[in-house]
């Protein structure tokens, strides 16, 4: 019996961890261990998760959540650590490009507890978005490196990584095993008057929130599409807090808001709508798992596999192009079909490489 402590904070990271976790406890051979630092926690952000995607309860919750980034990450460094030095596990795992993946990275790597970075080498070569920073420091400090996509190898290779004493993994996207897995179970949404044909947005990375004129031209461009077709807009804690800000237009009443939805309600929204805007990283992959163009409210993805298959398009913040890719993607759906990430089966790689 080897153990494995899974530090994880952030919504997508719940939904990530999901299919490994079941995964670690179906193989008989590892015990898990699960680390919530709390960066996420209200209940739509959070336990919402462990209760639909019957994830273990956390064996310990820091709490910590709503500070800057040094502190976040330094508060959580520092709590990680104390446990991780009593535990002494095998290994540590680590999700993602959060502040949660960081901290637990590093505690686990000051300890000299190897590290497994799930979803690495991901790279937007933007380094002003703190995920970059979390996910290039992070892929730098760990052992086993489990990439989604051949891109994310290309990547590492790139940066020097081979022969230096890691392994790395092409095992395909744990996100896509999470949508297998669950969309049997997917579940209209009751918070919510749901139009026959909408388009899905969501919004709520750092450089469109916290950038008043970003954010403007994106309720402008999510305006302008609500004139074609009503728009259902899940939306997340920072934006909400930051749409009434002045300078920010109002939202038009033909875009339908929404406090984030569980994860079974979003593969149904997911699976029912006409067209994805967005700019969430897991979405845009998930966009294509349902067959869906996704408009990417970025002006750079780390997920480049869809621009090249045409199924994304990147429209950053600017309202003129938002809609003018809605039209296109409208009067051309893309033709699906390429598998781009995996089979279905990551998780169990995970596993295997774990147990090596
Ligand atoms: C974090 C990640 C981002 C990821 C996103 C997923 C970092 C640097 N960023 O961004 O990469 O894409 O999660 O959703 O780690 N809040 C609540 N309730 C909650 C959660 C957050 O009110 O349950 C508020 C916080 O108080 C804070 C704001 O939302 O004011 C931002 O939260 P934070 O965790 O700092 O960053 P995210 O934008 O969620
Ligand atoms: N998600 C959800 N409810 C919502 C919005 C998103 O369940 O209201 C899920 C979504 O389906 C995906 C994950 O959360 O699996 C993506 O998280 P988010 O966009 O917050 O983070 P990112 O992927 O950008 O890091």
């Amino acid at each position: 019996m080897i153990k494995v402590v899974t530090v994880i904070g952030a919504r997508p990271q719940f939904i990530k961890a999901a299919p490994v976790s079941k995964a670690l406890k179906a193989s008989g051979r590892i015990r898990e261990r699960i680390i919530h630092t709390g960066q996420h926690f209200d209940s739509n952000m959070s336990s919402i998760f462990f209760e639909q995607m019957d994830i273990p309860r956390p064996d310990f919750s820091l709490d910590i959540h709503s500070l800057p980034h040094g502190a976040m990450t330094g508060r959580m460094l520092e709590a990680t650590e104390k446990i991780l030095s009593e535990e002494r596990p095998d290994w540590v795992l680590v999700y993602g490009d959060t502040n949660s993946t960081l901290a637990g990275a590093l505690a686990a790597s000051k300890l000299m507890i190897p590290v497994a970075h799930v979803e690495a080498g991901l790279r937007s070569f933007n380094m002003d978005m703190p995920e970059e920073i979390n996910r290039c420091l992070t892929d730098r400090i760990s052992r086993l490196l489990f990439c989604p996509t051949p891109v994310a190898v290309n990547n590492l290779k790139n940066e020097g990584f081979i022969g230096n004493g890691t392994r790395i993994i092409l095992c395909g996207d744990v996100m896509y095993d999470a949508s297998i897995m669950f969309r049997g179970r997917a579940k209209k949404p009751d918070s919510v008057p749901l139009p026959e044909k909408y388009v899905l947005a969501t919004v709520h990375r750092a450089e469109n929130t916290d950038d008043t004129t970003r954010l403007k031209n994106i309720v402008e461009g999510l305006n302008l599409v609500s004139e074609k077709l009503p728009l259902v807009f899940p939306v997340h804690p920072r934006t909400r807090k930051l749409l009434n800000k002045p300078g920010i237009p109002p939202l038009s009443e033909k875009v339908i808001l929404t406090s984030p939805v569980g994860y079974l309600e979003m593969l149904y929204l997911l699976d029912n709508c006409m067209m994805l805007l967005t700019d969430s990283g897991g979405m845009q992959k998930e966009a294509c798992f349902f067959e869906k163009a996704c408009i990417t409210l970025r002006n750079e993805t780390e997920w480049t596999e869809l621009l090249d298959a045409g199924y994304n398009k990147l429209a950053g913040s600017d309202p003129a192009l938002i809609v003018s890719s809605f039209e296109h993607f409208l009067k051309h759906p893309p033709r699906f079909g390429k598998n781009l990430y995996g089979n279905g089966r990551a998780a169990d790689e995970i596993v295997k490489a774990l147990l090596i």
